[in-house]
């Protein structure tokens, strides 16, 4: 064979080359990336057929050829690689959903599909319900502060006008989780209420006191549909010199209106609590029924002198609403147990 043999086998590896890259680069999806390894690298394959012609080429021209035909076979192979990684890459991203579309490019991302949805968490209902409640009596001017459900046994009856043998105790059955040392007063145990959060924080400063705390509490009880054995209860306690049943009955009726509006009726009655002289009760109207949401009063005098106040020059007054029941009446929820049930389906419609 002549030198112009080898010139045609030159210009056939150049425009093979430059077929080859074209056809690699419209190459899309696994299919046509394969057919084009076939066609081109393929042992029947094009380059090969080049390859395989080189015998008929005097030695020299068969020698420069030949080298350019093994350069362009590497730089193929080294750009098929490449192209089969990113479409592996891009086609893991688009998700196996993609794969069905007819006409579309397998391994591209569509950028106008709508994002897949997140689901996101929220705060449970009685949470909401406390800190709306919270919102209300902070802007009255209570601060909030927080205790521990697991309490002890003075403050959480002694301290309140409770001592060991108060029949009044049996109002409350209790969870105890130490026993040991009651006759102390040492006995430790899950607070029912959160009016141990009265003389905590009498204790520690003096007055005015204006707080609000929020917090579960936990009793033996019957479950039925207006109680559980925990819930959640929002203590308020105002001390001062010169506080009347007046402002216990202002705070809680403008807490009412803010809560439930100012057309819903409320009403108090007379109610018993050891720590309170006089004590009440707030129902709300639910559909022509009374359900009672707070009970009240007037801080007793003893648990003043408890804490080191003087009776003769402070007073105050003491509330603790249950915000489960709140909620209720405010959502129309039928049964307490539905709180503290964990179904999703109720959960989530708060
Ligand atoms: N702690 C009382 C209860 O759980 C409610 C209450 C609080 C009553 C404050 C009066 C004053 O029933």
């Amino acid at each position: 064979m002549t030198s112009s043999g080898a010139a045609d086998t030159e210009e056939s590896i150049t425009s093979l080359k430059d077929e080859a890259l074209a056809g690699l680069a419209a190459a899309s999806g696994a299919e046509a990336l394969e057919q084009w390894r076939v066609e081109f690298l393929g042992r029947k394959g094009r380059l090969t057929g080049v390859l395989r012609n080189l015998g008929s080429l005097d030695e020299s021209a068969r020698r420069s050829a030949g080298a350019a035909a093994n350069r362009l076979k590497g730089e193929l192979e080294a750009a098929f690689d490449e192209r089969r990684t990113a479409s592996q890459r891009s086609g893991t991203e688009t998700g196996p959903g993609d794969s069905g579309r007819s006409g579309g490019r397998t391994g591209a991302i569509d950028v106008t599909l709508p994002g897949r949805r997140s689901r996101t968490g929220r705060l449970h209902p009685s949470t909401q319900m406390i800190r709306e409640m919270l919102e209300a009596f902070n802007e009255m001017g209570f601060q909030t502060v927080e205790g521990n459900e697991v309490e002890l046994e003075r403050y959480n009856f002694d301290m309140l006008n409770l001592p060991a043998d108060h029949p009044a105790r049996d109002m409350q059955d209790t969870i105890w989780i130490d026993r040991s040392s009651r006759s102390e007063g040492g006995g430790v145990l899950l607070r029912t209420q959160t009016s141990p959060m009265q003389p905590r924080t009498m204790e520690k400063q003096d007055p005015p006191v204006r707080i609000v705390s929020p917090g579960k509490c936990f009793r033996i009880e019957a479950t039925d549909a207006t109680h559980e054995w925990q819930f959640h209860q929002v203590e308020g306690l105002a001390v001062d010199e010169g506080l009347s049943f007046a402002d216990l009955k202002g705070t809680l009726y403008e807490f009412a209106r803010r809560i439930f509006g100012a057309g819903r009726k409320v009403r108090f009655r007379c109610d018993f609590f050891p720590f309170v002289e006089p004590g009440v009760d707030m129902s709300v109207d639910w559909n022509g029924r009374w359900v009672e949401i707070l009970g009240a009063g007037m801080v007793h005098p003893q648990v003043l002198r408890n804490v080191g106040y003087d009776p003769e020059k402070y007073t105050g007054f003491a509330f603790g609403v249950g915000p489960e029941r709140v909620a209720m009446l405010k959502y129309g929820i039928e049964d307490i147990r539905h709180f503290f049930s964990n179904d999703l389906r109720f959960l989530s419609q708060f």
